[in-house]
């Protein structure tokens, strides 16, 4: 089916459509019905199907004999380390550790929070949760303590997996004090903490735990009896992902077992045309989307090899590390942020690093997580001579709404667009009153209702939010929050995000969430928090900060103690280094800071004070302001 025949018979007849997809699962019970809404008001897929998704991932191509093949591959340049594990292999770690958290305590439906960096653990605590129907939440390990204890409050965990440190180039991050902390300010701390030691650091607890129980990893699997795999029911949660939203609370996006098997499953076949035994890579970290979708669940379900790399695309040793990785194991289809490659491109400009390595078995190269800018896109492209395909998800989608899905058949690319919508994506353009706009006009990109499989049902605990964040606006449609256009060909051209959403070195970022950081420092009355242009990450976020009444504090002082809370709160990789003091923020009448306008100031670009302004006189002033401090140009 090329890719025309597979959009229109999704449109025509989804349901067929997808229950065809959904026999390529070995399911314990197959699918009767595509689609329904529940008693909660919950689009559900395949609402009588039952499955087990880490069966399918493991045991499904151990009993096809593929017991052998390579399950994973993990390189860990910053441990000078490479090690194996074959579907067999890592069927029987899955299964000991699925078995070591039963003995916890933990069953169908229980969360399980994992803070972990990226060695093979993470892997097999996500798929050994999923062996026993229990629900992981994994946390990105450069969040703070305040972060995730946020998370472990809203998941309410039995159960935190952690390891005793991760390594960023050189420099070791214990994680166990950081955990620490985090229960020590969670409400509802999990009553136990399974710590991986690894080499480079301790996993003792400086202090002893107040309401839960330290557990070391190794001798916890060792002692298990491996547990079997539990059939759970396709509309089961298998995860939820924490990610930002505008406000500053998190949203658990939440992910069921049967639609996300079937849109992943096909999503490998038929965007990145790999099938079994090939070797797929994708460089991200666990603790996003693209890793639980591209790392752990889809090369697995697809029976692909999976690379859980521990390394950064520079410096560990060098801007060549991504090309190393490729040829030494043989990598078929590649997928990165574009932030990676502008990184790499700096160092590399001519690619030199490029001809130390054969990467001849790279057939395709993929990139997401933010817009990718054509001047990366076309170094790509003639130094690899490879199809580059740009497409654009969100953690809510769980897999591509635009690609160019080559394992379709040829099509072309398009620099500065990132594809066509996939099939089963209805995806149209807005203007601000819910009017479709025609080709070659920018609106608000949104997805006509019902969303295909694999797309979040709703946010955990909070059904209300889900509705009323993403389905309110434009009814009969999901908001995406992202703005853009459909060109004459069909092509569609993200330009960005409409909302306080930024987007730091492919990692999303609520302005609000770090605006509540800055506004708790005891000097400040106000604060705004916008997304300025970065030509290495994209896109950073600065503050503009208005002084308590009598606050007298040194500018400078200010800022530094600023960045700090950040890093502390939040994490360092939100890259908040710049906070401006100013006198006022430009508010409309009714009291609503203008941010697109501040956005707009900081760009240098002529902006023209909107007709809602309470005094016009402000924008030259916060113009000044932020070319005096080196923010504008
Ligand atoms: N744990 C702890 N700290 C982390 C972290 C983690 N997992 N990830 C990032 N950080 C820290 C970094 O150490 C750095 O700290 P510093 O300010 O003390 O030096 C800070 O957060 C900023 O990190 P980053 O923006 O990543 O910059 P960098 O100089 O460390 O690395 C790149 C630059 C380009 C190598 C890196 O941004 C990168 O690999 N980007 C790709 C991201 C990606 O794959 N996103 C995919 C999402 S799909
Ligand atoms: P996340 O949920 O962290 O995956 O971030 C999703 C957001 O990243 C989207 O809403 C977009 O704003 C941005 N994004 C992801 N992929 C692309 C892309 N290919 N082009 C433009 N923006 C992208």
């Amino acid at each position: 089916m090329d890719y025309r025949a597979a959009r229109d018979a999704a449109h025509e007849d989804p349901a067929a459509f997808w229950l065809e997809r959904a026999g390529a699962l070995a399911w314990s019970r197959p699918p009767q019905r595509a689609f329904a809404v529940d008693e909660d008001g919950i689009a559900r897929w395949f609402p009588d199907g039952e499955l087990n998704t880490a069966a399918l991932c493991l045991d499904g191509h151990v009993a096809a004999g593929h017991g052998d093949r390579l399950a994973l591959i993990h390189d860990s340049p910053v441990t000078g380390t490479i090690s194996r594990l074959s579907y067999g292999e890592l069927t029987a770690r899955v299964a000991r550790f699925a078995g070591a958290l039963r003995e916890l305590g933990v069953g169908r439906g229980d969360r399980v929070v994992v803070y972990l960096p990226m060695v093979p653990e993470a892997i097999v605590a996500m798929l050994a949760c999923a062996r026993i129907g229990a629900v992981h939440s994994v946390v990105f390990g450069g969040f703070a303590p305040r972060e995730l204890a946020l998370r472990i409050d809203d998941a309410r965990p039995k159960v935190l997996l952690t390891a005793s440190c991760g390594i960023e180039f050189d420099r070791v991050i214990p994680y166990v004090p950081l955990v620490e902390e985090a229960l020590a300010l969670a409400e509802h701390p999990p009553a136990h903490c399974v710590i991986l030691e690894r080499p480079q650091a301790s996993a003792r607890p400086a202090r002893t735990p107040e309401g839960w129980t330290a557990h070391d990893w190794a001798t916890l699997e060792a002692a298990a009896t491996p547990a079997d795999p539990v059939p759970v029911a396709a509309t089961d949660p298998l995860y939820v992902l924490y990610t930002s939203g505008t406000t500053g609370r998190p949203k658990g996006v939440v992910r069921d077992h049967g639609g996300h098997a079937v849109a992943l499953r096909w999503s490998m076949e038929a965007v990145y045309g790999v099938g079994p035994g090939d070797v797929f890579w994708a460089a991200s970290d666990v603790g996003w989307v693209v890793g639980h979708s591209y790392i752990c669940y889809a090369p697995l379900l697809m029976g692909c090899t999976t690379v859980v790399y521990e390394g950064k695309p520079v410096r560990t040793p060098d801007a060549g590390a991504f090309w190393r990785v490729v040829a030494e194991h043989g990598v078929r289809a590649f997928f990165a942020a574009p932030t990676a490659f502008r990184a790499i491109r700096k160092e590399d400009p001519q690619a030199r690093l490029l001809a130390e390595h054969d990467v001849s078995c790279l057939e395709r190269l993929y990139l997401a997580g933010e817009r990718a800018d054509p001047p990366t896109l076309a170094w790509l492209e003639e130094t690899l001579r490879i199809p580059v395909v740009d497409h654009w998800w969100q953690t809510e989608t769980g897999a591509p709404v635009c690609a160019v899905p080559l394992g379709l058949g040829p099509m072309e690319t398009r620099p500065g667009s990132a594809g066509v919508p996939m099939p089963g994506y209805d995806l149209r353009v807005l203007d601000d009153d819910g009017a479709e706009l025609p080709a070659g006009e920018t609106g608000h990109l949104v997805l006509k209702l019902p969303l295909p499989p694999g797309t979040l049902p709703t946010i955990w605990g909070d059904h209300e939010r889900f509705r009323a964040g993403y389905l309110e606006r434009f009814p009969g449609c999901y908001h995406t929050g992202d703005g853009g256009h459909v060109d004459a060909d069909g092509y569609v051209h993200v330009m960005g995000r409409t909302d306080d959403v930024i987007n730091v070195a492919g990692h999303r970022l609520s302005t609000g969430e770090i605006e509540e950081v800055v506004a708790g420092h005891p000097a400040v009355a106000e604060c705004a928090v916008i997304g300025v242009a970065d030509e290495d990450r994209g896109e950073v976020p600065i503050g503009l900060v208005l002084l308590q009444d009598g606050a007298g504090v040194d500018a400078d002082a200010l800022e530094a103690e600023l960045v700090a809370r950040v890093r502390r709160e939040i994490g360092a990789f939100a890259c908040f280094r710049r906070a401006v003091v100013v006198d006022r923020l430009p508010k409309t009448r009714s009291g609503k800071i203008l941010r697109r306008l501040l956005r707009g100031l900081a760009a240098g670009e002529p902006v023209a004070a909107p007709s809602t302004i309470d005094d016009p006189a402000i924008v030259d002033e916060i113009a000044a302001r932020l070319r005096d401090a080196g923010v504008a140009p």
